[in-house]
């Protein structure tokens, strides 16, 4: 386990409520309410944070939470014994996935993939646990295409990534190099915050 970023999400932890409080779950609850509405069969869910996602699964879906770091999980516990299905929570760095090959259809991620040390690896490691044709399904935030926002993005990125994410990841590019095949992006606000919809190879 990469004990930096779990020292990093660890001392982030008792502040994250709050600061995600201030508007930004509020902001995209109906695009989150939305996209988490797809679950379905067995779902890995990568970086359930403190688990403040966890009130837009729909209920009765088989859930598997991970994340690296345990000061998110403990916070994301109640929220999970509250689900109404079965979800169980791991303290697991996605770059190590132990799970069988095939294991999920579906693997869900929401502002994970700005966070992670090296994506295109622990993508490739999703698409490992995933089914022949299973669903990568994410909610993320990346860098932009257009001018001024891809260089306000990439001038703030060194002092985000110090205590939090990088904003300026090619997080499209990073699901492809991966090996899925893209079915869908939408953006929800510019192009920076967008879902995406992939599949692994049939
Ligand atoms: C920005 S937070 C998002 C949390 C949650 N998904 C949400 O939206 O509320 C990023 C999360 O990714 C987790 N994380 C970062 N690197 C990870 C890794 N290599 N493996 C598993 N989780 C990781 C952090 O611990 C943190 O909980």
């Amino acid at each position: 386990m990469d004990a930096l970023t779990r020292r990093k999400w660890d001392r982030a932890a008792g502040a994250f409520d709050f600061i995600n409080g201030l508007g930004a779950e509020r902001r995209w609850e109906p695009v989150k309410r939305e996209f988490f509405s797809t679950m379905h069969g067995r779902v890995l869910f990568v970086a359930v944070g403190t688990g403040l996602d966890i009130r837009y699964f729909p209920p009765a879906v088989q859930i598997d939470g991970i994340d690296i770091s345990d000061k998110m999980l403990e916070r994301a516990r109640p929220r999970a014994e509250a689900y109404a299905g079965p979800m169980t929570l791991r303290h697991l760095d996605v770059h190590d996935l132990d799970y069988p090959a095939g294991t999920f259809d579906q693997v869900f991620t929401s502002c994970t993939f700005c966070s992670v040390p090296d994506p295109v690896r622990a993508l490739e490691a999703v698409r490992r646990v995933l089914k022949p044709a299973g669903e990568l399904r994410m909610f993320e935030h990346t860098g932009s295409r257009y001018f001024p926002f891809n260089a306000l993005l990439n001038l703030m990125n060194p002092i985000a990534r110090l205590t939090g994410p990088e904003i300026n990841r090619d997080t499209v590019g990073n699901v492809r190099r991966a090996g899925f095949r893209l079915v869908e992006v939408r953006h929800a606000y510019l192009d920076v915050v967008k879902t995406i919809h992939a599949v692994a190879p049939a």
